[in-house]
């Protein structure tokens, strides 16, 4: 199967928001990534609620809600979080990370474990049986526009052996950060599945929205 496309909606042109919507359904994207920044986790405030209820209205395109929050475990009621969606923890957010894992899938939502760059990959290795996904930030978290953190194509490698070494072929490996044409290429490369498009690739400033996606296609493959 191809690679598959989650826009970073934190990334669109707000002026443009329903055409860029409708353009992304025709091209069949597969998810809506969604940042959502609380200012303590991270240092930026991005996606409120409100805000991803009138996405869910507006689109058909499920959501891939990217929880970067302090205490996720209270505050997963807040998002009305739907059975086809994606809803991704960080693992150095909550000292309850499989509790956070089990509210998600008790909500039919499909879960992803997120681990920022730093983050070694022995820690999720008992998560594994409660995710459906793994998030690898490829840039610290926090901004669009960042340089991708080098060692993370390597990490990359490393999560997709693991997973096949230990039986979790179907866990798909999401990427985050700085996922321009030529580091998309090597991500898929390296075993990612999944691909945040931001300021890098589908949100570029020098193309349509439909050339960038063409092209990140090619990428994927
Ligand atoms: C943070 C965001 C950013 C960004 C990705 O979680 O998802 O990483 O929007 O796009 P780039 O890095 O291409 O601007
Ligand atoms: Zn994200």
């Amino acid at each position: 199967m191809n690679g598959k496309i989650a826009p970073s909606m934190m990334c669109a042109d707000i002026t443009k928001l329903k055409e860029t919507l409708d353009i992304f359904e025709r091209c069949s994207i597969d998810y809506l990534h969604i940042d959502v920044m609380d200012g303590c986790f991270v240092p930026n405030l991005q996606i409120g609620v409100d805000f991803i209820k009138q996405l869910r209205q507006h689109s058909n395109i499920p959501l891939d809600i990217h929880l970067m929050i302090t205490a996720p475990e209270h505050k997963l009621d807040w998002f009305d979080i739907q059975e086809d969606e994606y809803v991704s923890v960080h693992y150095e957010s909550t000292n309850h990370v499989q509790r956070v894992l089990t509210g998600i899938k008790q909500k039919g939502a499909r879960t992803m474990l997120a681990l920022n760059p730093a983050t070694p990959l022995v820690n999720i290795e008992d998560c594994l049986p409660d995710v459906d996904a793994v998030l690898l930030m490829t840039v610290n978290p926090g901004y669009a526009g960042q340089q991708l953190v080098p060692q993370s194509l390597e990490k990359i490698s490393r999560l997709r052996k693991l997973l096949d070494n230990t039986g979790y072929t179907n866990i798909e490996i999401e990427v985050d950060g700085n996922v321009s044409f030529e580091n998309a290429k090597k991500m898929r490369q390296s075993g990612a599945d999944i691909f945040v498009a931001g300021s890098s690739s589908v949100f570029r400033k020098d193309m349509t929205l439909d050339n960038a996606i063409s092209e990140l296609r090619i990428n994927i493959v």
